[in-house]
């Protein structure tokens, strides 16, 4: 015990006498030497140096300084008639007067910051300026509260939220990494409408879920994360759906959307967004390997990696093509190539997608996305132009794709009714309705009625036997 005591006795000792060293090796030529303080930079203009020091010295006095950051600051009379590397509160403390420089700093929840300093405010930096005044980016964010809670006070028949994965960003990044399907050309969107023979709508239940009808066949929806590519998810999740239902569940492959964003080059982008045709010309002539085998990858890798395509295929007859590369994650073995038929366009007549659904499965759909979908959280969608008072920079859209995987109508508490389509994003399952959403139905809110694709996977009876045998055998 008493040892104790007395080594930390030495070892104050020598803290003090090391001190003392220090002390004398700051002698007054570099004083002199030194830039004044107030022109190399005050950096800490509000703390309190000769205030905790205890006072001022009178004339000059070498010994009357104070730690300043790595070096010292002087705290007497000399300091201010030289070249004064006087601490910094030596004006305010010692003299009463103001400091000889402009206080350049800015002040922020009870702290102050240098002139330069920053801080992000949702989606826009903010600076220090030189006036002491924080000057911020004007930019739009994607997630503005007084929107969210404008949508859920005004009640728009959906629910708005918050979300972390979107916070920060502006509006234009979301528009411009969160989406990623081009318009479809003038030719495209006049392509021919496939002709349906309806008998009315009699047998069109007012509620249908794909997800219902096909249990285990309907795949969930995917996070393209901050990939410009809902072109190759659009695609990638509608093929899915077709081939596991047109197989009777032999086959229920989610395929890779990275596969496409990778491969599927001609007239396409990867993350910086793709065309649906082009995309669905890639499933038809080349074919897609499964998510797990080609794994979605692209929100860790660079441009130039994405770029990279690591899967091959080659023909094998009567269209048919097969893999002549191993699945580029090496836990999986199954590189079997999936392939669809041509897409068919649909009409815009609510009744025979709804059909089409029913009968085959989910559809896509282009969609325009305004600037309030974004913070969706529940309820049935309709565009909110709660932003119309704003500059125009609040209000914008983009072309986004979708799968529609459903229907319904629900009536309000006024008794009115409301139909709508069920519709599958690619912003993973915390946004919407466990990665769902509704949209109002019949009216092609957000033109999500303008321009609808089916498609039928590529199915022989010869793949449903293999593959059946395939999961036989893995079991
Ligand atoms: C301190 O310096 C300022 C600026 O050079 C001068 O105006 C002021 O008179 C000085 N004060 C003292 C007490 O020497
Ligand atoms: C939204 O979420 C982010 C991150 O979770 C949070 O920092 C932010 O304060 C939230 N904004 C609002 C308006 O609630
Ligand atoms: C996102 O995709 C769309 C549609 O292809 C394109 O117009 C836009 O430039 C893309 N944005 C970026 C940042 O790549």
């Amino acid at each position: 015990m008493l040892k104790l005591l007395m080594l930390a006795a030495v070892a104050a000792l020598l803290l003090l006498s090391e001190e003392g060293m220090a002390a004398r090796t700051r002698s007054r030529t570099k004083r002199e030497l030194a830039g004044p303080l107030h022109i190399t930079g005050i950096r800490d203009p509000f703390g309190s140096y000769c205030q905790r020091r205890g006072g001022c010295c009178p004339g000059r006095n070498d010994q009357c300084t104070v730690p300043y950051l790595d070096t010292i600051c002087y705290c007497d009379l000399f300091c201010n008639r030289t070249v004064s590397d006087c601490c910094p509160d030596f004006w305010s403390h010692c003299l009463g007067t103001n400091p000889p420089y402009p206080p350049s700093s800015c002040e922020r929840n009870g702290q102050r910051f240098h002139s330069g300093a920053t801080y992000k405010e949702n989606c826009n930096l903010c600076t220090c300026g030189q006036n002491g005044r924080w000057e911020c980016e004007d930019h739009a964010c994607l997630i503005e509260d007084d929107m969210i809670q404008e949508i859920n006070r005004r009640g728009y028949g959906w629910r708005a939220a918050n979300y972390s994965q979107f916070w920060g960003m502006t509006l234009d990044e979301g528009l411009r990494y969160r989406l990623g399907t081009q318009r479809p050309s003038r030719t495209i969107m006049n392509m021919n409408e496939m002709q349906m023979n309806m008998n009315g709508n009699d047998n069109l239940p007012s509620n249908f879920n794909a997800v219902t009808k096909w249990p285990g066949k309907i795949h969930e929806p995917l996070d393209q994360g901050n990939c410009n590519a809902s072109w190759a998810f659009s695609t990638a999740a509608v093929a899915s759906d077709r081939i596991s239902i047109q197989s009777m569940g032999h086959m229920t492959p989610q395929l890779s959307p990275q596969n496409l964003i990778s491969c599927d080059k001609r007239h396409q982008d990867g993350c910086a967004g793709g065309r649906i045709d082009g995309a669905w010309w890639y499933l038809r002539r080349r074919g897609v390997v499964t998510e797990e085998c080609y794994p979605f990858s692209a929100a860790q890798q660079t441009p130039a990696e994405v770029a990279r395509c690591m899967m091959q295929t080659r023909a094998v007859g009567r269209g048919k093509r097969q893999a002549t590369a191993h699945c580029p994650n090496s836990h999986s073995y199954h590189n079997d190539v999936y392939q669809s038929t041509p897409p068919y366009r649909l009409s815009s007549n609510e009744n025979e997608i709804r059909k089409e659904i029913m009968d085959n499965g989910p559809v896509q759909a282009i969609m325009e996305v305004h600037e309030d979908f974004f913070v969706y959280k529940s309820g049935i969608y309709r565009h909110a132009d709660v932003s119309y008072h704003r500059p125009s920079q609040y209000r914008k859209h983009a072309t986004h794709s979708v799968r529609i995987t459903g229907w319904g109508e629900e009536s309000d508490y006024t008794g009115r009714t409301h139909k709508y389509w069920i519709g599958a994003n690619s912003w993973g399952k915390n946004w919407g309705e466990d990665g769902y959403f509704r949209i109002a139905r019949g009216v092609n809110e957000c033109e999500i009625e303008a321009f609808v694709i089916g498609v039928w996977g590529r199915v022989t009876m010869e793949d449903m036997h293999n593959h059946h045998h395939h999961h036989g055998r893995r079991k």
